[in-house]
Parts: C-alpha cells; sequence; structure tokens
C-alpha cells in the first residue's frame, strides 16, 4: 500500500513524489513515456519537448544571430559564420538526456519508486497500472493526477511530421526551412519562430486575433510587436486560416483577413495554437471524477478535486501551463497530504516570452486594475537610459512597475528588455513580501547592471527617477 501514487512525471509530478517522500510518506511515481531502450523517459513536457530543449535552440540560435548580426558593432570581425545543425540538435538532445536522466537520479536518493506504464485509476484507493508485459493493481491512501497537457490539433492544419508539425516537430529540424509559417502568435509561436528566424528562415506567423498578446500589458505588447516584426517574424493579426495542404515540396495556407483570402506558401508549417489537458481515458467513471467543457479536472484553490484524496495539478488543472505554477501545486499538495498546511500564491506567477528581448510580467497590468477599479500610479524606465544596456548594446525596451495609488503597494511589474526574466524575479520577491515602490527605491542595487532599471522604475513610481525624467498617474 503506498501513501501517495503520482501520475506523470513531468514537473508537477515528480516535484510532488520528491517532496511526498520527503516527508516520509511511501511513494510512486508512474509515467507512461518510455524511450528506445523501453525505459520510463521521464520529465514530461518541460523537459523533453518544451522548457529545456526550446531554450537551448534559443540560446544557440541567438549566440548564431549575435555573431552574424552584433559583433561588428563590437569591432569584433568574424567571416561568416557556418551552421552545423546536426551538432545544434545534438547538444540540445544531450541536455535533455542529462537532466531527464537527472530525474530518475532524485526519485532514486529520494525513495520514490519509479513505475513505468499507463495509470488509470479505479477509485480513490486503486490505481490500474498497465505495462507491456502485465496489467496490475495498486493499492494508495492519496492519488494526484500530474498528467499534463499536448498540443491542441486543428481539422483545417493536419500535424503529419513531414512539413506540418507542432512544437515538438519544431525543435526537430533538420535544416533551416527557407521560407516557414506558423500558426499562432503565442508564447512557442514567439519563441520558436525567433529561433527559426535567427537561423536564416522566412518567418510568417498567422494569429486569429486582433489583439496581440493579450496577457501582457498593452504598452508592452505594442513595443513588442514592433520589435519583433522588426527582427524579421512578420505578424499577421486577425487571421483566419481556411486550410493548410501539404505538397511535395511546400504548404499551401489559404487564410482569411477582413473578408479577403490569401495564399501563404511556406516550406515548413508549424501548429501552435495551444495545449489541451491529458485527461482521456485517465478514470474510470466509478471513481467519481470528471472533467470539464475543456477537458480540465477541476480543483480548488488547494489542488483538491471532489474526490477525496484525489488531487490534480499542472497543466491539467486551470491556471497558466507553466512548469514553475506546476511545481509548486506539487508542493503544496505533497504538505497538505502530509497534514501541514500550504497554498499557492496564484496572483504572483510570473510568465516569461524567453525572446530576445525577453518579455516578462507579474501580478496585475493596467487594463485588470482599471477594469476593477483600483487606482494606481506607473513608474517605468527605459534600457536607453541604462548605463550597462548602452554599455552592452541592447537598450531596446523598458520596465514598468504598477503601484497601488493610495498605499503604493507593488501591484504589477512589466519589463521588456535584456534580462527581463530575471528583472521581473525581483520583482516577485518584493511582492511576496509586500513591498512598496518605496521599499524598492531605497533597496540598494549594484552597479551597473541592467537591474538598475527596476530601481529607476521603482522610484519613478513616486516621480524620483534620478536618470530619466518622471512619469506618474
Ligand atoms: P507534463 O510536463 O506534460 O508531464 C505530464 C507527464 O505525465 C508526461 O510525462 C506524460 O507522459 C505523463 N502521463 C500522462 N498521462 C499518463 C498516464 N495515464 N499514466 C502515466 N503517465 C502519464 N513552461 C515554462 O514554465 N517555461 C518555459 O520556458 C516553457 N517552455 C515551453 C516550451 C514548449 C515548446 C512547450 C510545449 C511547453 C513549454 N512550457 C514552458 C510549458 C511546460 O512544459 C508545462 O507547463 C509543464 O511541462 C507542465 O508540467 P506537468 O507536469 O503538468 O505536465
Ligand atoms: P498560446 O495559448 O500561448 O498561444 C496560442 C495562440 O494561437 C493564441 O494567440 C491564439 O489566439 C492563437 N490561435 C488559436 N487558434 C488559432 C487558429 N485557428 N488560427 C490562428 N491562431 C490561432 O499557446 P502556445 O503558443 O501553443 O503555447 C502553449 C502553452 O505552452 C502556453 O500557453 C504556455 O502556457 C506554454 N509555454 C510557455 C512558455 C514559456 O513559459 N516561456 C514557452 C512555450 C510554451
Amino acid at each position: 500500500m503506498f501513501d501517495v501514487i503520482v501520475i506523470g512525471s513531468g514537473p508537477a509530478g515528480y516535484v510532488a513524489a520528491i517532496r511526498a517522500s520527503q516527508l516520509g510518506l511511501k511513494t510512486a511515481c508512474i509515467e507512461k513515456s518510455c524511450n528506445a531502450e523501453g525505459k520510463s523517459q521521464l520529465g514530461g513536457t518541460c523537459l523533453n519537448v518544451g522548457c529545456i530543449p526550446s531554450k537551448a535552440l534559443l540560446d544557440s540560435s541567438h549566440r548564431y544571430s549575435d555573431l552574424v548580426i552584433q559583433s561588428s558593432n563590437h569591432g569584433i570581425k568574424v567571416n561568416k559564420p557556418k551552421l552545423d545543425i546536426s551538432k545544434m540538435m545534438d547538444r540540445k538532445n544531450n541536455i535533455v538526456a542529462q537532466l531527464t536522466g537527472g530525474v530518475s537520479g532524485l526519485l532514486k536518493t529520494n525513495n520514490v519508486a519509479q513505475l513505468s506504464g499507463n495509470a488509470k485509476i479505479i477509485d480513490s484507493n486503486n490505481v490500474e497500472l498497465s505495462s507491456k508485459e502485465n496489467v496490475e493493481i495498486l493499492k494508495t491512501k492519496n492519488i494526484v493526477i500530474a498528467t499534463g497537457s499536448s498540443p491542441i490539433d486543428v481539422s483545417v492544419a493536419k500535424v503529419n511530421n513531414k512539413n506540418i508539425v507542432d512544437s515538438t516537430g519544431a525543435l526537430e529540424f533538420k535544416a533551416v526551412p527557407k521560407t516557414l509559417g506558423i500558426i499562432g502568435a503565442g508564447i512557442i509561436g514567439l519563441e520558436l519562430g525567433s529561433v527559426w528566424a535567427r537561423l536564416g528562415s522566412k518567418v510568417t506567423i498567422l494569429e486569429a486575433m486582433d489583439e496581440f498578446l493579450p496577457m501582457a500589458d498593452k504598452t508592452i505588447s505594442k513595443d513588442v510587436l514592433r520589435e519583433f516584426n522588426k527582427q524579421g517574424l512578420n505578424i499577421n493579426l486577425g487571421c483566419k486560416v481556411n486550410s493548410a495542404k501539404s505538397h511535395d515540396k511546400d504548404v499551401i495556407v489559404r487564410y482569411e483577413r477582413k473578408g479577403d483570402e490569401s495564399e501563404l506558401k511556406i516550406e515548413m508549417l508549424i501548429v501552435a495554437i495551444g495545449r489541451r489537458p491529458n485527461s482521456e481515458n485517465l478514470f474510470l467513471k466509478s471513481s467519481g471524477l470528471s472533467v470539464d467543457e475543456q477537458g480540465f479536472i477541476p480543483v480548488n484553490n488547494f489542488c483538491e478535486t471532489k474526490v477525496k484524496n484525489i488531487w490534480a495539478i499542472g497543466d491539467v488543472v486551470r491556471g497558466p501551463m507553466l512548469a514553475h505554477k506546476a511545481s509548486e501545486e506539487g508542493i503544496m499538495v505533497a504538505e497538505r497530504i502530509a497534514g501541514n498546511y500550504a497554498e499557492m500564491a496564484y496572483d504572483l506567477i510570473p510568465s516569461v516570452i524567453y525572446t530576445h528581448p525577453e518579455v516578462a510580467w507579474v501580478g496585475q497590468n493596467e487594463q485588470e486594475l482599471t477594469d476593477v477599479g483600483i487606482d494606481f500610479k506607473i513608474g517605468s524606465f527605459p534600457f536607453s537610459a541604462s548605463g550597462r544596456a548602452i554599455a552592452s548594446g541592447q537598450t531596446t525596451g523598458f520596465v514598468k512597475i504598477i503601484a497601488d495609488k493610495k498605499t503604493d503597494t507593488i501591484l504589477g511589474v512589466h519589463a521588456f528588455g535584456p534580462s527581463a526574466a530575471e528583472i521581473v524575479q525581483q520583482g516577485v520577491v518584493a511582492m511576496e513580501f509586500g513591498a512598496s515602490a518605496e521599499d524598492l527605491g531605497l533597496t540598494i542595487f549594484s552597479h551597473p547592471t541592467v537591474s538598475e532599471a527596476l530601481h529607476e522604475a521603482a522610484m519613478a513610481v513616486n516621480g524620483q527617477a534620478i536618470h530619466i525624467g518622471n512619469r506618474k498617474k
């Protein structure tokens, strides 16, 4: 009898399993994906086909484009750099192997039983585990569902893994396509579009909505759109894709914008229109579980499902589909199963788009605060006025802090520019401790760092920035 069976070994599942075991609970983690040798492929989407391989390629492609575009600005002459795509892919695959192997090591060190096969929930005390060899019933006191998500497919552009691919296929191109189409200007479209554009593809993105990055602060998304178009991503908003036909050497996409039909001919097409929860064939009706109309497993703020002792975390439940949100839910649930108090700061989950420059934010934006009638003030600081950003030639973008008009409490931090992810992360820490803009303004920042833009933006909230004119609301 286990105390906890975790289904799925992605950032939600393996983290939940490790913490449960650390707390003295007898824990198993079940994973259905297998590698070529038939062994469990641990780490889920994030480590295998998501966060990690995409960042490996973003880093490699950034180095390449920096050499091509930036080096002469720094007074460095280089002969035209040559690409070795297969080596770039080997590097990415080795990183994935290192980290997924690391998960297995961590589970072992923490005494988590690693079980391979497909899990199905019979009821809150019984899980059916089927593998090639056999089917067995495992007994448990608690079940944590951490089965993640998969790319959404669309009937008008069927993935064929030849020249129409999803995000997984887009991490495996054997050569740089001369022309690349992407359906969806979301996070994957922008990150993977950037990878291939930097390596030389002519990229065209077709986005259904009229608004670009609606979840970001409007002042940021306006600048981001301008910058990415400048970088050659060619983002087209308000486009309805009618069909995508695969031919021998190309794909022809027919789409409509404002009633006019156009045709796009490209070598490869990436479909990146969101992800859906993995909840099919996961439980028997008799378990008492159910899903909502989009397939998510309904849970409360503590990730409890409607069935006692069955919990669900990560991409398979509501909220942003992000690895750090998934892992923190894993920790919260393990603690609660062990009888400890734990909760999630759902309003402080940071978002990052790992393009160059990066886009990042936490907390509320101007539109959201206006909609709920909260009075606020703003301080912003452009990287064009940051000594460190000027020295490294990365002056695009700005940091913006939104604070409560009366109390000065920081309500949101938004950034577009160099190290935006790390800068916003400092905002997350400040907000977690309930900091005011004044608190951040009184904090000493090393000079010269790009983080000084956060310091200046905090001072600007109260009209006290030193290196720029101040903007107040
Ligand atoms: P998953 O990682 O999907 O893991 C679920 C696991 O459960 C899988 O291994 C699956 O095989 C297993 N499983 C499913 N059903 C069963 C079953 N019945 N029995 C046994 N096992 C089962 N997020 C970020 O925060 N930062 C990023 O930079 C980032 N980049 C991304 C880039 C790409 C290209 C993609 C696609 C995603 C990215 N994400 C990123 C999102 C991130 O990968 C997910 O939010 C995260 O992996 C969710 O974790 P999870 O554990 O809930 O699910
Ligand atoms: P997304 O939800 O970010 O973006 C999908 C985009 O496709 C949206 O803008 C949507 O309007 C558009 N779209 C939907 N249907 C369409 C259609 N038929 N035609 C044209 N456009 C259409 O989803 P995406 O980019 O697939 O990524 C999935 C999730 O993975 C993200 O939401 C995020 O949670 C996670 N992720 C996180 C990353 C990070 O944290 N840096 C990186 C990559 C993925």
